[in-house]
């Protein structure tokens, strides 16, 4: 039986905090919804719940230097905000930036404010995102994802450009919305020490839990955007769950089974390959319930979708027809959605996990925070009354922590260190962070840095080398920066860039699963043993050479889309390749070399066969398998490098190459030295 209603959670206001009491939308009555032709665009925005709180917020915004904005999902911060400082012409001797953590949110943001604003994107309104620069002379507002302003910041420090810097889904607390938090902080004080155009900095976040950020920005003040939440019936399992797909799945086609068609359901999971397992299975099964069960649409929703099937979440299902929604953590604050009644949580997210130890950072699937687990329920609240079904017992949520760790405290740091120094900070060591990562996360870092050659100690000093200042003008991680530097040294840079720009991209890959047998056969004549890297450079060539014909695209399940994006990326890459004096060639046929050059650059991430047929990975000796979307999966090779580690029931390698020990060895013989036990001794 369903426990009682859990309280809903205790709301933390500051004292001398501002308060906007909103109205919400009438219960029952949708909000508007993109695209909705019947309601003109300008009525949508004075729907939207922050449109009666705009006179007191500007009026706010005006005085303030700081201010911290917190506001439910979906009641118009992100879209209107800009536009309300734009139109009272705070700011306008720069630009407004707007920074998200997705790059999906960043690009469609500019698009809904463009529109809006009735205008093209690119003028008035643009985006920068990694490797894309949808803007002009004219732009006034600026979306663009944290990471690039943080690039933008190795430029220019004191971000002259702008003069409203607003910090979005502050909540989500990723690593460059935290170094983004110092960097902005000292460009506004050095700005105001130098006598400059004073920065106004915003911070806004969907969750309540501001106190942090109010006390890191000078004790700045809160504006909450209270709008009503309609209250929503909790209910926990009795008894653990072994296997959490499982029970959505039970829990999905009991509400179908019980609950009028109109109310849709919302599950959260963890990614993309369990979404479309689970999506279908509900398929399937929906063919056989009874009737007088009505039918249901099943839709998946993660951030590498393509941006068309994403949208198909927020059209209305036809008449009779249930909408089941199984999205990852993208639709907890990110994204709104009208009309869901019931939310499914398995309180699992995939997020990423780091050993200082071991300095391994994998991809894990993890329990969800307390916090998180509000935020998911709260999208059962938002037009109505609603449930949410999480499965897991009461006992289980209580231990659940309160909130979600920082990224910044849970991930490899050595990118991070490397632009921090690329910015000229005098002391990384001791960077004014607002969470600050453990000092052995960052002493792991730098190591890792120093085994790349990115930085060198000096009296107990740590100075970006050289090769570490060429390393941070790539918008890339620093491994992938170290290989293209490499590669002139195998006269590969041409096949180096390639790779790099495929793994940078969105999956270039299109696997539908109904079509799993055609999908392996058109791939048959790409694959080749020397591992993922090699066949994805193959489908690269072959791309290339039919000039990206669609229709060939189709056939061999390649997203046109992101392989045309590939090409993009590798224009600007060879770009600043040029600018560093880089001979660009290519190797042809000799692949080896191609494989060489990656084992030199990404030695980091080795893994060697054991007797017993099982892998070590070489820098941490943690066991590890290979992924069964690699084209190694069938086989046994004595040494790859890997890509990334994806933690689920196993740790999985992801993308492997085929490499020789004698390369890693000559890459970087001290460390092997210490690593390596060679099984064919
Ligand atoms: O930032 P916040 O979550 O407070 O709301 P928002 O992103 O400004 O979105 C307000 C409303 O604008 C949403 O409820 C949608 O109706 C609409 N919107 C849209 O149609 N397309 C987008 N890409 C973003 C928002
Ligand atoms: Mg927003």
């Amino acid at each position: 039986m369903p426990h009682e209603p859990d309280p809903p959670p205790a709301k933390k206001f500051k004292p001398g905090s501002v308060f906007f009491r909103l109205e919400r939308n009438k219960p029952g009555m949708l909000l508007p919804k993109k695209g909705n032709v019947s309601t003109p665009i300008e009525v949508q925005r004075k729907q939207l719940p922050i449109y009666q709180a705009k006179p007191h917020l500007l009026n706010q915004l005006r005085q303030l230097q700081n201010a911290i904005i917190i506001g439910e999902t979906g009641s118009g911060k992100t879209t209107q905000i800009p536009q309300y400082l734009y139109e009272a012409g705070i700011g306008r001797l720069g630009m407004v930036a707007i920074t998200q953590p997705r790059r999906v949110a960043a690009i469609s943001l500019a698009g809904r404010v463009a529109e809006e604003k009735r205008t093209q994107i690119g003028k008035l309104v643009g985006y920068t995102v990694r490797f894309e620069d949808v803007t002009s002379s004219e732009t006034k507002l600026k979306f663009m994802t944290d990471g690039m302003l943080l690039r933008e910041a190795i430029g220019d420090p004191l971000l002259l450009k702008y003069t409203v810097v607003v910090l979005d889904e502050a909540h989500e607390r990723t690593v460059h919305t935290d170094v983004l938090f110092g960097v902005v902080k000292t460009a506004q004080r050095r700005r105001r020490e130098l006598n400059k155009i004073p920065l106004k900095v915003i911070v806004m976040s969907a969750t309540m839990d501001v106190d942090l950020f109010s006390e890191y920005f000078n004790k700045s003040p809160v504006l909450y955007l209270e709008g009503r939440q309609h209250p929503i019936q909790i209910f926990y399992t009795k008894h653990q769950q072994s296997d959490y797909l499982q029970a959505a799945l039970v829990s999905i086609f009991q509400i179908h089974q019980e609950a009028p068609p109109a109310h849709d359901i919302l599950v959260f999971m963890t990614g993309q390959e369990e979404i479309e397992a689970l999506a279908r299975t509900c398929r399937d099964i929906s063919k056989h319930v009874p009737d007088g069960c009505g039918s249901m649409v099943v839709l998946p929703l993660y951030a590498s979708l393509p941006p068309v099937q994403q949208l198909r979440v927020f059209q209305p299902a036809p008449k009779s027809c249930r909408k089941v929604i199984l999205s990852t953590n993208i639709a907890e604050t990110s994204v709104t959605i009208s009309g869901i009644k019931y939310v499914i949580d398995t309180g699992m997210v995939k997020a990423k996990r780091f050993n200082p130890d071991s300095g391994l950072e994998v991809l894990a699937v993890q329990r969800v925070s307390k916090a998180q687990a509000w935020q998911r329920a709260g999208r059962a609240g938002r037009e109505e009354s609603g449930f949410c079904y999480r499965l897991y017992t009461e006992q289980e949520f209580d231990n659940f922590l309160p909130m979600t760790v920082p990224e910044i405290q849970r991930c490899n740091l050595a990118g991070v260190m490397l632009q921090l120094m690329a910015l000229g900070i005098p002391d990384v060591m001791n960077f004014d962070f607002m969470s600050k990562p453990s000092p052995e996360a960052v002493r792991s870092a730098v190591d890792h840095l120093e085994l790349l050659g990115a930085v060198e100690k000096r009296e107990g000093q740590v100075l970006l080398t050289p090769l570490g200042k060429k390393m941070a003008s790539f918008p890339l991680e620093p491994r992938y920066a170290k290989t293209i530097l490499l590669s002139p040294e195998y006269s590969c840079s041409e096949e180096i860039l390639s790779i790099v720009c495929l793994l940078s991209v969105d999956t270039v890959l299109y696997n539908p699963p109904a079509r799993r047998d055609d999908v392996l056969a058109a791939r048959k004549k790409f694959m080749t043993s020397e591992g993922d890297h090699m066949t994805l450079l193959n489908i690269y060539r072959a791309f290339k050479k039919v000039s990206g014909n669609k229709e060939w695209c189709r056939e061999n399940f390649v997203n046109s889309r992101n392989m045309g994006l590939v090409k993009d990326v590798q224009a600007q890459l060879r770009d600043i390749c040029l600018k560093l004096n880089l001979k660009l060639e290519s190797c042809g046929s000799d692949t080896a070399s191609v494989r060489r050059c990656l084992a030199h650059g990404m030695f980091l991430n080795a893994a060697e066969l054991q007797l017993d047929g099982s892998y070590l990975a070489l820098d941490t000796h943690q066991p590890v398998t290979i992924h069964p979307s690699s084209v190694l999966f069938q086989a046994k090779p004595a040494y790859v490098i890997f890509n990334e580690l994806l933690h689920t029931s196993r740790c999985y390698m992801r993308d492997l190459c085929l490499v020789d020990p004698d390369w890693l060895l000559e890459a970087a013989p001290e460390y092997f030295g210490r690593k390596l036990h060679l099984t064919r001794t």
